[in-house]
Formats: structure tokens, sequence, C-alpha cells
């Protein structure tokens, strides 16, 4: 009995430690510029980005007259302030825009790690999570090129 208590203790101990190093490392990386994702994972949605979105985004995402430009000033245009999760709800819902819908959410996540990398957003050590409501904590910066 005693001993089932000691171990309880122990665990919620380990939860309250886990918990607040989460809200830490949240709290480091709540923008594009605290390396939110790994270069590993931008390789990944390089390789996926020149299958699926490169023929109208551009092999460089500078788009065009018509097809809005996911790098830069073009890009941060339109999305400074806003979270990765808007970013990332909008390219998983309406993205290719031939087949929207299709992308998992891991490729949606190695897309936007490329995005972030082509605009010279740093890279960390843990890939970027494939779920909106994490994403909504991390809000993008002006971009770096
Ligand atoms: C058939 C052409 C086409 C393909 C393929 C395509 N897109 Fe798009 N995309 C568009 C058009 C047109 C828009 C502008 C209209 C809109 O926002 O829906 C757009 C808008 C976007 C936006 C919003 C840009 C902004 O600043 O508002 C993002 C992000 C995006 N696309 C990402 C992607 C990704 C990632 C892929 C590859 C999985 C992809 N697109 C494939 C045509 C395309």
């Amino acid at each position: 009995m005693t001993k089932t208590v000691t171990a309880l203790m122990a665990t919620c101990a380990l939860l309250a430690a886990a918990a607040g190093v989460h809200n830490v490392l949240y709290a480091q990386a709540a923008s594009t510029s605290g390396g939110v994702y790994t270069d590993a994972q931008a390789q990944r949605g390089a390789a996926l980005y020149k299958e699926q979105c490169a023929a109208c985004h551009g092999e460089d995402l500078k788009g065009n007259d018509i097809i809005p430009g996911l790098a830069g000033q073009g890009f941060t245009g339109n999305w400074q302030g806003k979270s990765l999760g808007d970013l990332y709800d909008k390219i998983q819902m309406t993205m290719p825009a031939l087949n929207p819908g299709s992308l998992t959410p891991e490729q949606t996540a190695d897309l936007i790690a490329h995005i972030l990398s082509t605009s010279k957003y740093p890279a960390g050590t843990t890939d970027l999570a494939a779920k909106a409501e994490a994403l909504q904590q991390i809000k993008i910066d002006a971009a770096k090129n």
C-alpha cells in the first residue's frame, strides 16, 4: 500500500516536471525564429514540394502574377503575425489546388518545414508537429530574406 502511494507520488512529480519542461519548450519556440523544425524534415518537404507544388508556386517558391509566392516578403506579406496553425489549415484543406485534402498531416508539416527553411527561419532539433492545435502556438515572424 505505502509502496503504491509512493509510486503514485513519484509519477505525479514526474508528470509535473514534464509539463514544466513542455511549457518552457513552447515558450522558447513560440515563433518561427525559435527553431521549430528540423533540416531532415525540410528536406522531406522539399522533395514533396517538387512533386506536388512547384508546378504552380515555382521551383523557387516565388509564385507568379496569379499564384502567390511561398517565400520571403511575398510570403510574410500575407502570413506575418498569423500562426503556423493557420498555414497548416490552409495547406491541409485547400492544397494542392487540384486535389485538396490529399496530403497527410505529416506531409503538410514537412511542406511547412520546407517553406520555413526557404525563408531562412532557423532549423532546430525537433520536427514540427503534424497537428494544427500545436502549431497554433507558433507565430510567423518577418522572413529573414
Ligand atoms: C494547380 C496549382 C496549385 C498547386 C499544384 C498548388 N497550389 Fe497552392 N495555391 C494555388 C493558388 C491559385 C493559390 C491562391 C488561391 C488560394 O489561396 O487558394 C494558392 C495558395 C496557396 C497558399 C496560400 C498563399 C497565400 O499567401 O495566401 C499556400 C500556403 C499554398 N498555396 C501552398 C501550396 C502547397 C504546399 C502546395 C503543394 C502541396 C500547393 N500549394 C500546390 C495554386 C496551387
